[in-house]
């Protein structure tokens, strides 16, 4: 708090009211990722805080969670792994079912995508009800990879203060519009 870098993150985000259903205030990051300098600040203000942390993995969530979590992989020196929707690993996967508003979705990762004992950070954009989260956290768990911490651009502030997923910590950098 206090960073005006999250004041300028949170205002570089564009509300969709009503977007892809009535009701939905849509959170879209599209105006987040193509302002050069509020993008290089999100990416910065994760790699700043887990850069010393022994972290060799960080997987990010399909799709929008592919927008951060390659940038800050490289920006900490450590491997990019995707987490896929159903269908689209061409290897061997294991998968993760979770809970959507109407259904189920599932999430898959390769196997051996992680050595046992790997530390690894969860990336995604957002975190709403934290079923998609959870999902990624089971799936490393399940291939053998210590998860250190989820990590969103934007949380509900319930989740914030929760700031738990799977007894993992959840960090958020804004809150949404
Ligand atoms: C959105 C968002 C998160 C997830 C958060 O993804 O990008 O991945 O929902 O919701 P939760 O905390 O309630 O699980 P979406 O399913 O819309 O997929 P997309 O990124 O492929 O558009």
């Amino acid at each position: 708090k206090g960073d005006p870098r999250l004041k300028a993150i949170s205002d570089a985000i564009t509300v969709v009211p009503h977007f892809p259903k009535p009701g939905i205030m849509f959170q879209d990051i599209t105006t987040l990722v193509s302002n050069h300098k509020v993008f290089k600040h999100t990416v910065e203000i994760f790699v700043d805080r887990y850069r010393d942390m022994d972290i060799s993995v960080v997987a990010g969530v399909e799709a929008r969670g592919f927008m951060f979590a390659p940038s800050i992989a490289l920006g900490i020196g450590a491997k990019f792994i995707p987490l896929r929707k159903p269908g689209k690993l061409p290897g061997e996967v294991i998968s993760e079912a979770y809970e959507l508003e109407y259904g189920k979705d599932r999430l898959e990762m390769h196997v051996g995508a992680v050595k046992p004992g790997e530390r690894a950070l969860v990336i995604d954009d957002l975190v709403a009800t934290g079923g998609t989260l959870s999902a990624a956290i089971r799936l490393l768990e399940r291939n053998g990879a210590e998860v250190v911490e989820c990590a969103c651009v934007i949380g509900l502030p319930e989740l914030k203060e929760r700031r738990l997923l799977n007894g993992k910590p959840l960090y958020v950098l804004v809150e949404p519009r």
